[in-house]
């Protein structure tokens, strides 16, 4: 195991009727808030109903930012940070899923930033202060709820980058708020939140029995509560099992003393900003081809991954037959959860395949389990057709 300092500040806010904690938060951080929120779903719930409800009682004054698109724009962050420095907001509550709450985080590092916040995305710069954000999720996938990441999109150089941003002070995390997440985007969160214990599990570091154990645990979670969320989308317990393994896989405790990979996300990243295709659904496709290019690097984790997370029976098999079989049973479970599983299936052609290879590695080769140059990533796109 390595070195590491693990700091996590978020206070998470867990279970049903938690919003009631939002009158406190308001006293604690101020009144003047902006508000930020996506393309109407939290106004088709109610929810947006009951925030505005406590943040009146407590006398706020409330801007808004209304309209962030999923694979949030680095226009729309703009016009957040010009709100922010023009009218001396206290916090921003961001109320939706992993796009809203990372658009929210790049306006508030970008309101106290001289500089253009595309600065943190580009690597330029990193941020040295940020407003303080709360954040209501309603979305069980990306961990953002939890931790500093926070990926933006330029649409007019299309390019899709994560950056620093910062640790939302406090979420909360009501099942309930996920009931209404409609049955593709609660697939695409499903192949999201176990593409990150993906990222952080197959590593060549050895000796870390209890973060590869923590990993396996929340796949299993994942594994037997995806189908009873997609099934009974009101499933209180499926709904709470979800949201917690979402915010686990990424908020900081997998990657700890592990060198990760990640190679995966920014081949995904690439996809969607020329295609603009939903991040999960990108995951599901291009994750098993990844496997199948890098698990000679280390049989050995890929055997383990095939016989303690699909149960695979290694009487009478090879081990490269072990491996294999693991990776089929991920892209057979994608696949029998009802996520896409080729690129084709979102009239994705090889005619961009070069172009999104530069794009995915634009800072030098990425992944460490197998270092990978763009005719490494082009070679798994074309795996993914
Ligand atoms: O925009 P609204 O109307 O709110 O609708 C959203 C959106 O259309 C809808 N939705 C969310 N909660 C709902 C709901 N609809 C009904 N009921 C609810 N309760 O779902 C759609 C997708 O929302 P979005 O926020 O885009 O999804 P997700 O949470 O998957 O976020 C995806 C973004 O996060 C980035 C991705 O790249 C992508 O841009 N990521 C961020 C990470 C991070 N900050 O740590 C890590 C991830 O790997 C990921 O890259
Ligand atoms: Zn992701």
């Amino acid at each position: 195991m390595n070195n590491f300092v693990y700091h996590n500040p978020t206070e998470l806010i867990f279970g049903k009727g938690q919003i009631s904690v939002l009158a406190d938060k308001v006293q604690k951080l101020g009144k003047s808030i902006l508000l930020v929120y996506g393309g109407g779903s939290i106004k088709r719930t109610g929810l947006y109903d009951k925030v505005i409800a406590i943040l009146q009682e407590q006398g706020c004054t409330v801007n808004e930012v209304a309209g962030v698109e999923p694979n949030p724009r680095l226009s729309t962050v703009q016009k957040g940070i010009d709100l922010c420095k023009q009218n001396k907001i206290d916090w921003i509550l961001a109320v939706g899923g992993g796009s809203v709450i990372d658009a929210a985080k790049a306006m508030a590092t970008g309101a106290v930033y001289e500089g253009n916040v595309w600065d943190f995305y580009s690597r330029k710069a990193v941020p040295k202060g940020a407003l303080p954000l709360g954040t209501i999720l309603t979305l069980a996938a990306t961990g953002s709820e939890m931790n500093r990441g926070s990926v933006i999109t330029n649409w007019e150089t299309q390019e899709k980058h994560g950056g620093t941003g910062t640790f939302p002070t406090f979420s909360i995390l009501d099942p309930e708020h996920t009931f209404s997440v409609p049955k593709d985007q609660t697939i695409y969160g499903i192949c999201d939140i176990m593409s990150h214990v993906f990222e952080q599990y197959f590593s060549h570091t050895e000796n870390i029995p209890l973060q590869t154990r923590f990993a396996e645990s929340i796949l299993l979670t994942v594994i037997e509560n995806a189908q009873k969320a997609i099934d009974n989308p009101n499933d209180y317990d499926a709904r709470a099992n979800l949201l917690y393994c979402g915010t686990m896989a990424l908020n900081g405790t997998l990657p700890v003393g592990v060198v990760t990979d990640w190679a995966t996300h920014s081949i995904e990243h690439a996809v969607s900003a020329i295609y603009d295709i939903p991040h999960g659904g990108g995951l599901a496709i291009i994750f098993p081809q990844w496997m199948r290019y890098v698990y000679k690097e280390n049989v050995e984790r890929f055997k383990r991954f095939a016989i303690h997370v699909w149960n695979v029976d290694p009487a009478g098999k090879s081990d490269d037959e072990i491996a294999l079989a693991g990776i089929e049973a991920t892209e057979a479970f994608f696949k029998k959860i009802g996520a896409p599983t080729r690129l084709a299936d979102y009239q994705i052609t090889d005619e961009k395949i070069d172009e999104m290879a530069k794009k995915a590695t634009p800072f030098g080769p990425i992944g460490n389990f197998k270092k990978l140059h763009a005719e490494d990533v082009a070679q798994i796109l074309r795996m993914s057709l």
